[in-house]
């Protein structure tokens, strides 16, 4: 096959450049240069696939609606992240940090879906490893077809030669082009290979799922040059250490992005997790100080989770403050309202605050769990069993409004909780309860009150 000639652009100010070079004679950024085919025309094409072009712009009244063509799977948590099932036609890039268990969740996948012909292309692993992974999973689908390579070109030809209905790379790092110079794993052929599988599969209107690593920066592909190509793009995040892992939507062209859904990695694959408060609750029977119970939201999943806080007096110098699944610049938010407008003397502690179950909390619902997590260690006081919190902390030391806060009362009255401490402004609106007594607060030293008894 002759060659296409490329070029190199860079992403910074556009200048094309015959050869490579580490700084742009442009505009004099360094290693902003990508290889691209010299058809850039042809190239813009392939990155907005087949998507059926009417003859005229018309009005949104004279375009008949077509609900998407869902496949509902047999995994009842992806079906949730998705948005109700696999989109027929849709692109969805799942990305993840190594290790994490993609090529699980996928190969999973495809082996659920028994009645559907299935091209799973890794271009990591041998044949021989997939079917080790593979017999380890207690699912089986006699039309799932494996394929280990990386040429773009042999991939096209698979698909040929197999006519799938869905189609999985794994991973799109590890693919590519002969017609781009460039090595594997670069900005270029990343974008390059990526769009050609994007078209193949318009064209066929099968839908496919690609893996994307994560790097050291945290975006997929380098510098998100996929997020905009493809129609969902889903993170499977979890600590490695830890059974639980979670799959998020950080972008759904047919559904919402605040969806999650929750697994636990067994010996024999990933178990859809149905219950997720249970998991981040650890069970024990004595009460501990440092802990208390925060109800947050994961997409639109109410959850109870445990927050841990160790308060001691400092050990060097300077105060060490350390979070674990908890933003450390909000922690030390929290400190300083603690210390300025509650009087505690926080500035002469170390404080260690951990989440349990491995996960990552984000949602401020969860500051005044922490408080008083952070407050119960300090005075070793336990708070008492079977209470949860629900609200945000002002930097006046005020309790704030947090969203679906109905749905969190109900989720810990589900759970068997007693108490649930909300901010005031919202008692007004939320409907009666019967097991759960919902406490609204103000201030943060009615918190202390109610829950300490005068701390
Ligand atoms: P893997 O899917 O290879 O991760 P990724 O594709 O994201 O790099 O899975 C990684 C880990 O999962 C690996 O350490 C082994 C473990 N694992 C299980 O615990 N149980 C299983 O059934 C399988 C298949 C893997
Ligand atoms: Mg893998």
């Amino acid at each position: 096959m002759a060659k296409a000639k490329t070029i190199y652009i860079c992403q910074h100010c556009g200048t094309r450049h015959i050869k490579w070079q580490g700084q742009c004679s442009g505009c004099g950024q360094w290693n902003s240069l990508v290889e691209e085919r010299e058809e850039t025309g042809a190239l813009r094409a392939l990155s907005r696939p087949a998507l059926a072009a009417p003859t005229h712009p018309r009005t949104l009244s004279e375009i008949p609606s077509a609900e998407a063509n869902r496949r509902l799977t047999p995994d009842g948590e992806m079906n949730r992240v998705l948005g109700g099932g696999i989109v027929e036609g849709s692109v969805v890039l799942l990305g993840g940090e190594p290790g994490i268990g993609k090529s699980t969740l996928l190969l999973q996948l495809a082996m659920q879906l028994s009645e559907v012909r299935i091209l799973y292309v890794s271009g990591e692993e041998s044949e021989q490893q997939i079917k080790l992974r593979a017999d380890r999973l207690p699912f089986s689908n006699p039309k799932l077809f494996l394929a280990s390579e990386t040429r773009l070109e042999r991939i096209a030809d698979f698909i040929q030669e197999v006519q799938p209905e869905l189609l999985v790379v794994d991973s799109i790092q590890t693919i590519y082009t002969e017609t781009l110079e460039s090595a594997p794993g670069s900005v270029g052929q990343v974008r390059e290979c990526a769009a050609k599988l994007i078209r193949l599969a318009k064209e066929i209107d099968i839908p496919v799922f690609l893996v994307g690593h994560i790097t050291k920066e945290g975006s997929l592909a380098g510098p998100k040059v996929l997020e905009h190509m493809v129609d969902c793009v889903l993170t499977f995040e979890g600590d490695r250490h830890n059974n639980y892992r979670i799959v998020r939507a950080a972008k759904n062209r047919f559904g919402s992005s605040l969806e999650i859904g929750i697994y636990e990695m067994l010996g024999s694959g990933l178990r859809e997790v149905a219950n997720p408060s249970e998991i981040f609750l650890s069970q024990h029977d004595e009460d501990f100080s440092g802990v208390a119970i925060a109800c947050v939201l994961e997409g639109l999943r109410p959850l109870l989770i445990e927050t841990q806080a160790l308060v001691s007096p400092m050990t060097y110098g300077t105060a060490q403050r350390s979070a674990t699944g908890f933003d450390l610049r909000r922690l030390s938010m929290l400190l300083a309202v603690l210390e300025k407008r509650c009087g505690f003397r926080m500035g002469a502690q170390d404080v260690f605050v951990n989440i349990t179950g491995g996960i990552r909390i984000e949602d401020p619902a969860a500051d005044l769990a922490l408080i008083c997590a952070l407050i119960s260690s300090l005075h070793d006081l336990p708070v008492p069993d079977r209470s949860a919190f629900a609200a945000e902390v002002g930097l006046s030391g005020e309790l704030r409004a947090v969203n679906r806060v109905e749905a969190r009362v109900a989720e810990a009255e589900k759970l068997g909780f007693r108490r649930i401490f909300v901010a005031a402004s919202q008692v007004a609106s939320l409907k009666k309860f019967s097991q759960i007594q919902v406490v609204g607060v103000s201030k943060l030293e009615e918190v202390f009150r109610e829950v300490f008894g005068g701390g």
